[in-house]
Formats: C-alpha cells, sequence, structure tokens
C-alpha cells in the first residue's frame, strides 16, 4: 500500500513538474501556481478598464488583434473575455494573471503592469503571438494558473552607445522592443562622445554637422597596427529633436524611460572639433578617430565653456522627461587641466589643493559636476554620473552609476547616494561572450558569458541593509567601438539580455541558471520569431 501512495505521490509531481514548465517565463515572474486544466485563447476577446489609461488599452487591442491573426479565430467567436482589471492597491509595477477553465483575469494599477502582464501571456503562448503570423495548428490555451509578479529592482536599464557606431530611429525603436519583452523599464541612451555627437541642439547647429563626422575610423584595435579605413563616418548620424522626441514617445508606451547621456568634462572631442575654444588648448582638435581616452577634454576653467553646457543641457532638458540626466564623468584625464592658465586660476579661486587622496584637479572635475547638479536642479532634474565622479567630492545628490567592477556603487552605497550598479565585470554586453575568441566577432576584451551575467548579484552581504536601500538596479552596457552593425549588436545582445532580465527582476529565491536554461529553449524561439541574431553558446 505504502509504495502504491508513494507511486501515486511520484506520479503526481511528474504532472506538477510537466505542468510547470509550461510557464517557461523570462525574467521568471515572483510566484507561479499552475492547477490542472486549460483554457484556449483563440476566439477570446479583450476588454480593458478605461482607468488603466489609453495606452493600455491600445496595447492590449494589439495583443487581441495578434491573437486573432495567429490563432486565425475570430475575436469574440469562443466567448471568452479576457479581462485586464484595475487593481488600485497594487504598486506600479506589479500584475497578476488568473487562468482558470472558463476566464482569464489581468490585474494592474498602470500601464506598466498591463505590459507586463501582456507580455507574461505572450510567453506562454505560441511565438507566433509575436508578429500574427498564422498559426491555426498550435494550441492556443493556456494553463489553468494564477501568477502574483513584480519586480525586484525599480531601474531596469540598458545602454546604447550611438557615438562610436550610430544606430538609426527605428534599430533605436526596435532595441526598445527587445527590452520591453524582458520588462525593462530604462533606456540609457548615450548620445555624444569623442567619436561623434549626435543629438541635434539648435543653439550649436555645427555639433551635428561638424562634430558628427570623423575622418576615418581605426582598424581594429590599436594593437593591431592595422591602422585607418580611410572612410569618413557620420555624416547624416544624428537624430534630429524632432526624432528624439519620436522615441521618447515610443519608449513611453513600452512603459520605458529614456535617459540621455551628455558625458562630461571628458569624452568631448566631437565638440571640441567644432569648437576648438571649449578646449584648454584651443586645438587644433579633430572628431577622434581610434577607440581609448583623449588626453583633450573641455577646459572648465572658462566660464564660456559652463555656458556653452547649460545652453546644451537646457535643449536636453526640454527634450527629454525623465527626472535623471547623465552627465558622465568617466575617463577625463587632467592633463590639460595641470597646465592650463583658465584652470589653474579656476583652482586658485576656488582653493583646491591636493591632499593624500585626490590632485586640486580631481576636486576641478567635482566642482564642474557639482554646478551641472545645480544648475540641472532649477530644471527638476536629478544627475546621474558614472563613478568616476565620486574622486574629490560628490555631489550631493548625485546617483553613482557603478561600472568599474562594485566597489564605487558601494562606496557611494556608504556615502548615503543611490546607486545604479552596471560593473564591467558582469554587465558590459560589449565584452565577450564566449572563451574561444576565434569564432567570435572582435569585441571589445573581457569575457562575459551568459553564465557569468546570470550569476550576479547586485546585493552583495558586505552592504548593510541600509546601504542596500540605495541600490536603485542594475544597468548593462552596449558601448559600440566594435559593434559596427545590427547583426553584431544582435549578437552581443543575446541572450546576455535575458540572463539580465532575470537579475534585474527576480528575487534571487526564484533565480535558477539550470532553469533558466531551459527556459531559453522557447526564448530562443522567441528571437527567430522576430528575426534576431543571438549567441547559440548555451542554447546548444
Ligand atoms: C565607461 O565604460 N567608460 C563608463
Ligand atoms: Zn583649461
Amino acid at each position: 500500500m505504502r509504495i502504491l501512495v508513494s507511486f501515486i505521490a511520484f506520479l503526481l509531481s511528474l504532472q506538477f513538474l510537466s505542468a510547470k514548465t509550461a510557464i517557461d517565463v523570462i525574467p521568471c515572474p515572483a510566484s507561479v501556481v499552475v492547477s490542472e486544466g486549460k483554457l484556449s485563447m483563440a476566439g477570446a476577446r479583450c476588454k480593458t478598464d478605461s482607468r488603466l489609461g489609453k495606452t493600455a488599452v491600445a496595447a492590449v487591442k494589439d495583443f487581441e488583434e495578434n491573437l486573432f491573426r495567429a490563432s486565425t479565430v475570430k475575436k469574440g467567436k469562443s466567448g471568452l473575455v479576457v479581462s485586464f482589471e484595475m487593481a488600485s492597491e497594487m504598486s506600479d509595477e506589479e500584475y497578476s494573471i488568473s487562468v482558470s477553465e472558463k476566464t482569464v483575469v489581468g490585474k494592474a494599477s498602470s500601464l506598466k503592469g498591463v505590459l507586463y502582464a501582456i507580455e507574461t501571456m505572450k510567453q506562454m503562448l505560441p511565438v507566433a503571438i509575436y508578429t500574427g503570423a498564422p498559426a491555426p495548428k498550435e494550441d492556443w490555451s493556456l494553463p489553468c494558473v494564477e501568477i502574483k509578479d513584480k519586480p525586484r529592482f525599480a531601474y531596469r536599464g540598458l545602454l546604447l552607445d550611438v557615438s562610436r557606431h550610430f544606430f538609426d530611429v527605428e534599430q533605436v525603436k526596435k532595441y526598445m522592443d527587445f527590452m520591453a519583452l524582458h520588462k525593462l523599464n530604462t533606456f540609457h541612451w548615450h548620445l555624444t562622445d569623442d567619436q561623434g555627437w549626435r543629438v541635434e541642439i539648435k543653439k550649436y547647429p555645427e555639433l551635428t554637422q561638424k562634430g558628427a563626422v570623423r575622418k576615418e575610423t581605426i582598424i581594429g584595435r590599436w594593437a593591431d597596427k592595422k591602422g585607418f579605413d580611410g572612410t569618413p563616418y557620420g555624416e547624416g548620424m544624428w537624430y534630429s529633436q524632432e526624432q528624439i522626441r519620436e522615441v521618447v514617445d515610443y519608449a513611453a508606451s513600452k512603459g520605458i524611460e529614456v535617459i540621455p547621456e551628455i558625458d562630461l568634462p571628458g569624452h568631448m572631442l566631437a565638440a571640441l572639433a567644432t569648437y576648438p575654444e571649449l578646449g584648454c588648448t584651443g586645438g587644433p582638435y579633430e572628431v577622434c578617430r581610434w577607440w581609448g581616452v583623449s588626453k583633450d577634454v573641455l577646459c572648465v576653467g572658462k566660464e564660456s565653456t559652463m555656458v556653452f553646457l547649460e545652453n546644451v543641457l537646457s535643449e536636453i532638458c526640454e527634450l527629454f522627461p525623465s527626472k535623471y540626466i547623465h552627465i558622465g564623468g568617466d575617463e577625463c584625464p587632467k592633463v590639460r587641466w595641470q597646465s592650463c592658465p583658465h584652470c589653474q586660476a579656476k583652482i586658485r579661486e576656488l582653493g583646491y589643493r591636493d591632499d593624500i587622496n585626490h590632485t586640486a584637479e580631481h576636486y576641478l572635475q567635482s566642482y564642474v559636476t557639482k554646478r551641472i547638479e545645480d544648475f540641472l536642479a532649477t530644471k527638476g532634474k536629478s544627475i546621474i554620473g558614472w563613478d568616476e565622479i565620486l574622486e574629490g567630492e560628490v555631489a550631493p545628490d548625485a546617483t553613482v552609476m557603478s561600472w568599474r567592477g562594485t566597489k564605487g556603487g558601494i562606496a557611494a552605497a556608504r556615502l548615503g547616494h543611490d546607486v545604479i550598479m552596471a560593473p564591467n565585470t558582469y554587465c558590459y554586453f560589449n565584452y565577450y561572450q564566449a572563451k574561444d575568441q576565434s569564432k567570435e566577432p572582435l569585441a571589445r576584451g573581457g569575457h562575459t558569458p551568459v553564465s557569468k551575467v546570470y550569476s550576479y548579484e547586485p546585493l552583495p552581504d558586505e552592504m548593510t541593509k541600509e546601504e542596500k536601500s540605495h541600490i536603485l538596479g542594475v544597468q548593462a552596457c552596449m558601448w559600440s567601438e566594435y559593434i559596427t552593425d545590427w547583426g553584431t549588436l544582435e549578437y552581443m545582445l543575446f541572450p546576455r539580455l535575458s540572463a539580465l532580465s532575470e537579475v534585474q527582476w527576480c528575487e534571487p529565491e526564484n533565480k535558477n541558471y539550470q532553469t533558466f536554461i531551459r527556459k531559453m529553449r522557447h526564448m530562443a524561439k522567441i528571437y527567430e520569431a522576430l528575426g534576431c541574431n543571438y549567441s547559440t553558446h548555451i542554447i546548444n
């Protein structure tokens, strides 16, 4: 008898396991309880509480339309009404899905919750739901299930560098679709750098004429000594303000906020080449043709440079509704400032001296950061800076983005600053995905396989509860020095983006790398339905 009971329990557990595998959703929802039975979605109509807003209503309509086109069963034919209801007690990004043998109910309190509920449903259906391609033979049913879900971190970001290589509006929108697929909510747009200025500034139109174009581009890496390609790059490769607004609106419809970055006071050669008077030596300068860190940076001893920055940032603030403006601050060598009469006069005026930790020039950079912070505060904006802004004296309200590992982020949280973790060791998608680099597209270096991205824990034990409360979230970065085209970008993004999304979304107890790998089989089908290039190292 005991054996029989055990055998039945074993069979039940098998059934449970097989039912559970139906929920191959990435990132893994916080709570999934599968029960017996299923319900076909073919022929369903969808209904949305209008209090969830017009954009949510439109998103549900889109879902309904694709369900109809892909299942090929007319809307309303089955009599099933999939209803998206307002649940004002839920937090902004929270949602639930409840499927019985007769009903499907999604609940949320905001656009984002609705979008996430739809995304989760889509991942539980055949992949044709993504394209609307007819697939009448597929099983359009959902298992009976109760899903309750919300993210671990409020900030779930992804950076795109469009300076080194440019990606057009349609590609940027596609990037946003990939983010939405994984429930990311923040697009960090790296718009300016040494190798090209890519955002229209009406007051300084030459920035996108002269400053967008480099004479040629280095072939491979410095060490390869392959020279330059002799081909100008960047003519017309910039976004008009109208296009910027179009992207910001598109992002908002996907529940994504766009944070622009104007990297200062280093990484400014494109501006210096346009306006040499912004530099310490007066030039001549050229838009950078190689990858690395330029010694030439903005001359911050001159008041006219600060006026330039304020004018640029005023237009940026008008374009982007985000709370934050990213002001860069990384990799700013101090050698020009050391011998510049303007910068040295400013250092004397402010009374800065070298101390055991920092030079007077580090404090000069802190002065710039603080001035920009104060200026942006008058526009209702807060700043984010790379972890170099901790050198000298960190601006009082700055949020720190930790890229040189996690040390900077931990130190900033200890000082009571908010932090976004983007450690290059786990989150730089321009690093190699495979150990054997010979078969990979040329990349920045490093080795960041999917498993390493997945293993990242943003709240290490060494942090106190109070310090952990300052970690707003996690971001990955796609620097484009070696990412020359869209296909390579997709390859570098997938499947690491899928791994990242579980780091950003899931509580540690809901993360499991083996389960993730299994779920990747379905996600790979989604990549394929969307026509995406992806690395197959973990999928094969
Ligand atoms: C950076 O990678 N320089 C932020
Ligand atoms: Zn100077």
